[in-house]
């Protein structure tokens, strides 16, 4: 326990954090990036990674599973530091600055187990404690969370449960949504949920992730083909490297691993 409590972060803030510009742009920049995560040193699982993400700008990203996608995220986070190369957020490299105030520029809508244990308006105020429930409320209204939340027996008081047993993937999926939206952070990293929802779920998650993404730089690990459709850009990756990048009709008429992936992954869920 005491070896525990004594352990020192290997990711701390510098002596003298440089400041991030206010406020915010949002530009988020990865320059020859390589990693290697430290207990798979064999493997690099970012080659060399170089890419310009610009304020406001949606680049959805694209591979097969291991391609490095959500690794993006994991640096982006700054949970390791690659071994080469440097990403910046608005222009400041992520090791000058306190991780902290990174962390509070980025939200961060993971693919599912999204609630904790915990009542209804602790798993929306998640990324933002001292919102009220006015606030809460119309978060909740933008992410068409609104209604199921207010059919809950004790509203915003309910328990939501162990694993969320009492919400739907598509409902939890909002709540998740409604969190980040009351967190409005320039930056949202979204890994975009694989699991099948149903029509109607479907059509109020895309609406709601719609207003989500406007006006914000997001970086999207896509799974759906109306999500990179309507991306700026296309970034496809494999085994840790950009191997194409375009839009979606430009990779489709490419003919490369984008247009295989695609009429194999999007073929399934979704008439083309
Ligand atoms: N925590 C980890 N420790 C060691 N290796 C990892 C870890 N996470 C991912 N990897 C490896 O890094 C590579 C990229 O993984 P990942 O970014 O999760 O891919 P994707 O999200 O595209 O499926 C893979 O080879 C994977 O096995
Ligand atoms: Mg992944």
């Amino acid at each position: 326990m005491s070896e525990l409590l004594h352990a020192r972060p290997k990711i701390s803030p510098p002596e003298r954090p440089e400041q991030l510009p206010s406020p915010a742009r949002g530009s988020l920049s990865f320059r020859n990036v390589t990693f290697r995560y430290p207990t798979r040193p064999e493997v690099a699982a970012l080659k060399d990674f170089t890419l310009e993400v610009e304020p406001g700008e949606t680049v959805a990203i694209v591979g097969p599973s291991g391609a490095g996608k959500s690794t993006i995220f994991q640096l982006v986070e700054r949970f390791y530091d690659p071994q080469a190369g440097t990403i910046r957020l608005d222009g400041v490299p992520l090791t000058k600055a306190d991780p902290a105030d990174i962390r509070q520029r980025i939200a961060f809508v993971p693919q599912d187990g999204v609630l904790f244990s915990a009542n209804a308006r602790d798993n929306l105020r998640y990324g933002r404690w001292d919102a009220s429930d006015e606030e809460i409320w119309e978060a909740a209204r933008a992410a068409n969370a609104e209604s199921f939340l207010r059919n809950l027996p004790k509203g915003l008081d309910t328990f939501l449960g162990e694993s969320g047993t009492r919400l739907s993937g598509g409902q939890q999926q909002r709540v998740a949504i409604a969190r980040a939206l009351l967190r409005d952070s320039p930056i949202l990293l979204l890994d975009e949920a694989t699991s099948a929802l149903d029509a109607e779920s479907e059509l109020l998650v895309q609406q709601a992730l719609d207003g989500l993404m406007a006006n914000r730089t997001t970086l999207v690990i896509a799974h759906r083909l109306a999500t990179v459709r309507k991306a700026d850009r296309i970034v496809v990756l494999d085994e840790g490297r950009i191997v194409e990048q375009g839009t979606h009709r430009q990779l489709t008429d490419q003919g490369g691993l984008y247009a295989r992936l695609a009429s194999l992954q999007f073929a399934a869920t979704e008439a083309a």
